[in-house]
């Protein structure tokens, strides 16, 4: 097992292309071009190439999504050539030396799931937990860390409070705490299947944190990054944490301190996290991090400084051990389409082919030095 844990993420609607048999692709078909996900960077095809290239890059570790739909296409009717796929998949991780990471719900749903009322539906979890026990058998001898459920606050927040999310137009605050109950039950559920299989098992999720600043702060602090968390309490092996922004209006916005999509800039809450999450005494992984960046002129520092941040928090005592950049690859950036970029890797749409960022080769000498250097990031393993 490798030291600290460097990569990057992806999730499969976003990269894989063709997930015909989910509800948002049901849903884009009624969206302009540019905002359906089509053949998106056809990772379902190139996943050889991109693993190769994480590699070449310095990576040791990825993270990545099974598409639940693939799996499973309509109910209860397993798709043989579907877990082959990621069987290969995984298997090829496991050649280039890649420890893998791996969500199982990446905010899509099987349209069979979805008609029947998805996650508001009251067997939802028990549903989840079957493709889990199929997942379980035929794929866990390949998996190094699960991860049960991608920001669940994120999924019910879009889907059943803004409404813009499939199943759409939902804001409903009752269907939305029905669905994070579900969602709870499904991820208790799935922890059990995964450690009947394994007792060795590594089980998590991904919870998506904001840095919350204002007289609020703690309600939200509270709803937002810890309840799912608490609601789930003594089923997780480690702390997997999504951080991009803190709630904290940037003084000057022009000045390069927001995001392409206007997301302030700032590493200091990702410290303010980490040593808040310390309190559960788990591991803590980093498992999406990154910027929308076409030019890529603010990525490099981006990643220098989120690094600087989680070093000081180790100092502090945090357990970090992994740090998987948000993205591996360009990718469709669900109701936002392709426009924002988040790649390490730019993808040309036009011919798919893959071209590095500049910041790919900074993120890969900053990891070559850490494995050189031992310093704190490395000194905090165990
Ligand atoms: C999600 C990703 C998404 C990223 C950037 C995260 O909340 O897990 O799917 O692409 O943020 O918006």
């Amino acid at each position: 097992m490798p030291k600290f844990l460097w990569g990057a993420a992806t999730s499969a609607h976003q990269v894989e292309g063709n997930n015909i048999h989910n509800d948002w692709w049901a849903w884009e078909q009624k969206l302009p071009p540019g905002r359906r996900s089509g053949k998106a960077a056809d990772h379902y095809h190139r996943f050889p190439e991109d693993f190769a290239l994480a590699k070449s890059l310095g990576h040791n570790a990825h993270r990545l999504s099974l598409e639940w739909s693939r799996i499973e296409p309509a109910e209860g009717s397993w798709n043989e050539r579907a877990i082959e796929h990621y069987r290969q998949i995984l298997e090829e991780l496991k050649r280039q030396g890649l420890t893998s990471f791996v969500t199982l719900h990446h905010f899509t749903n099987p349209i069979w799931f979805a008609r029947a009322g998805g996650w508001a539906r009251l067997d939802a979890a028990r549903t989840f937990a079957r493709y889990v026990r199929v997942v379980t058998q035929r794929l866990g001898d390949l998996v190094d860390f699960w991860q049960t459920i991608n920001e669940p606050m994120v999924y019910v927040k879009k889907s059943y409070w803004d409404g813009d999310w499939p199943p759409a137009g939902h804001r409903n605050f009752l269907a939305m705490e029905r669905v994070i109950g579900q969602m709870a039950c499904a991820h208790q559920a799935a922890y059990d299947v995964i450690h009947h299989h394994s007792l060795v098992a590594h089980v998590g999720l991904a919870q998506n944190v904001v840095a919350y600043s204002g007289s609020l702060a703690p309600l939200y602090d509270w709803y937002y990054n810890h309840r799912f968390f608490n609601l789930t309490r003594g089923r997780h092996d480690f702390i997997g944490l999504n951080y991009y922004y803190s709630s904290t209006k940037p003084a000057q916005p022009w000045a390069g301190a927001v995001s392409d999509l206007g997301w302030p800039i700032d590493p200091a809450g990702l410290t303010k996290e980490l040593l808040d999450f310390k309190k559960y005494q788990l591991p803590i992984y980093i498992t999406e991090n990154g910027i929308a960046d076409a030019d890529d002129s603010r990525r490099a520092d981006f990643i220098r400084s989120h690094l600087r941040a989680i070093e000081v928090a180790q100092a502090a005592g945090a357990d970090v051990r992994g740090y998987f950049h948000w993205s591996l690859l360009d990718n469709f950036e669900w109701a936002a389409g392709f426009t924002p970029r988040f790649g390490l890797v730019e993808v040309d749409y036009n011919t798919l082919a893959r071209h590095p960022r500049p910041s790919a080769y900074v993120y890969k000498a900053i990891i070559e030095q850490h494995q050189t250097s031992q310093n704190v990031v490395d000194r905090n393993e165990n």
